[in-house]
C-alpha cells in the first residue's frame, strides 16, 4: 500500500540486506532500516520495529535467511531458529514461519542453501500478501451487504493495527476495508487508540490516512457507547493466534470490544490468514500471553515542537502497573472468521471444513 503516494511492502530483500519500515518511529518519522544479521531480526521483533503476527512471521523467515548468510553451520542455524521463536511468544506465525524455513533447509548443505533460504523467505512473504488480498476479497462481500441494506456510509470499528503494516501488504482486518474503498463503497473507520502502545492511533489511522480512507481515532473505552448509539455497523479485528475451536487471541482489549458488540448485536469479525491458526493448542489457557515492560504504560511518546520524538512519564513514580499484551475472545462472541479460503464459523467444524482438516 502507499506511503506519501509510493507503494511499499513492509519487508523486502535488497542489496544483500533485509529492509523494513521502522514502526517504532511512525507516524512521526518514516524510516527504512536495514537488518544484516539474525540478531538484528530478533531485536527488531523484540522491540517491535516490526510487529503484527504476519509481519513477525515474514521477518522471522528473513531472519533465518540472514542466519544462513552469516554461518551455514547446522548448529548455528538451529540455535538461530530457537532464538527467533523466543523473540515474541504469542503470535503463532513466528513459529510457523521458522518451522517452515527449517523444514526447507533441513539436509541441505550445498552452496545453494542461501539461495534456497532467501527464496523460501520471499515465498512466505508473497504468500502472505496473496492471502491478505483474498481476505479482502472475501470480507468485501460483508461490507457490500451492509452497504446495500443501509445505502449510507458503513461504519467499521477496528482494534490495534491489523493493517498492511502488520502484514506484508493489504492487512487482515483492513483488507476488506481497502477493497470496499477501491470499489467506491463509502466507509468510515473507528480506530481504537489501543493503549498502551497506541498501534491504532499511530499505525492504523496513519495507514488509512495515506490511503485516504475516512477514520476517527477513539479512546479504547469509547466503542461501547458508539455501539449503543448505533454508530458501528460492524467490527473487524485481526488475531495473533486463533485456536482450532475458534477462540481468538488478539491485542489486549479485543475481548471487551467483542462483549460490547455481542450486547449490542453488532457483528464481530476476525480476519486472519491460515498461518495464524494454531491447530495444536486445544485450550486457550495454554496460549502464552506476552507480558511487556510496564514502561509502555507509565510513559508516553510523542513529538515536541521541534519534531523530536520525546518520552515522558505519566504515572505516579511509586505506582506499579502490569502490561499484558493480549487477551482471548471466546469463539461464541465471534460472528465469523474471514480467511483467504473464505468465511467460516469460529468453531472446530467451521475451520475443519474450510481447511479440509
Ligand atoms: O503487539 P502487536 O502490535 O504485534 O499486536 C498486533 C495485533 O494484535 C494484531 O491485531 C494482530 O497481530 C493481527 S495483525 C494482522
Amino acid at each position: 500500500m502507499k506511503i506519501e503516494g509510493k507503494e511499499y511492502r513492509t519487508i523486502w530483500f535488497e542489496n544483500n540486506v533485509v529492509k523494513i519500515i521502522d514502526q517504532t518511529k511512525l507516524p512521526h518519522q518514516f524510516m527504512i532500516k536495514e537488518l544484516k544479521t539474525v540478531k538484528d531480526a530478533i531485536n527488531s521483533i523484540k522491540i517491535m520495529e516490526v510487529r503484527g503476527a504476519p509481519l513477525i512471521g515474514g521477518t522471522a523467515a528473513y531472519g533465518m535467511a540472514l542466519a544462513v548468510k552469516e554461518n551455514n553451520d547446522p548448529e548455528f542455524i538451529k540455535k538461530s531458529s530457537e532464538d527467533l521463536i523466543k523473540s515474541r511468544p504469542t503470535a503463532i506465525n513466528l513459529k510457523w514461519a521458522v518451522d517452515r524455513m527449517m523444514k526447507k533447509l533441513s539436509g541441505i548443505n550445498s552452496d545453494q542453501i542461501l539461495y534456497i533460504a532467501l527464496k523460501e523467505a520471499k515465498e512466505i512473504c508473497d504468500e502472505d500478501e496473496k492471502f491478505c488480498e483474498n481476505i479482502g476479497i472475501n470480507g468485501l462481500k460483508i461490507i457490500e451487504e451492509i452497504y446495500n441494506k443501509k445505502k449510507d456510509i458503513v461504519n467499521i470499528l477496528t482494534h490495534c493495527n491489523a493493517g498492511w503494516l502488520a502484514t506484508i501488504n493489504w492487512g487482515t482486518a483492513t483488507s476488506p476495508i481497502y477493497h470496499a474503498h477501491k470499489k467506491g463503497i463509502p466507509v468510515h473507520v473507528w480506530v481504537d487508540e489501543t493503549r498502551p502502545r497506541n498501534q491504532g492511533a499511530n499505525l492504523t489511522s496513519y495507514e488509512l490516512n495515506e490511503e485516504e480512507i475516512p477514520n476517527t481515532i477513539i479512546a479504547d473505552n469509547t466503542g461501547g457507547i458508539l455501539m449503543q448509539r448505533g454508530e458501528v455497523d460492524m467490527c473487524i479485528v485481526g488475531t495473533d493466534r486463533t485456536l482450532s475451536n475458534g477462540d481468538v487471541c488478539n491485542k489486549i482489549g479485543t475481548y471487551l470490544k467483542a462483549l460490547a458488540a455481542h450486547d449490542n448485536n453488532v457483528p464481530f469479525y476476525v480476519a486472519l490468514p491460515s498461518s495464524t491458526i494454531d491447530w495444536d493448542t486445544k485450550d486457550a489457557k495454554d496460549i502464552p500471553i506476552e507480558k511487556r515492560n510496564s514502561e509502555e504504560l507509565s510513559h508516553v511518546e510523542g513529538v515536541d515542537e521541534n519534531n523530536q520524538i520525546k518520552k515522558v512519564l505519566i504515572y505516579p513514580k511509586k505506582s506499579k502497573s502490569i502490561n499484558l499484551a493480549f487477551d482471548v475472545t471466546p469463539a461464541k462472541y465471534v460472528t465469523n472468521l474471514i480467511t483467504e479460503k473464505g468465511i467460516c464459523e469460529a468453531s472446530t467444524e467451521g475451520l475443519k471444513k474450510l481447511f479440509n482438516k
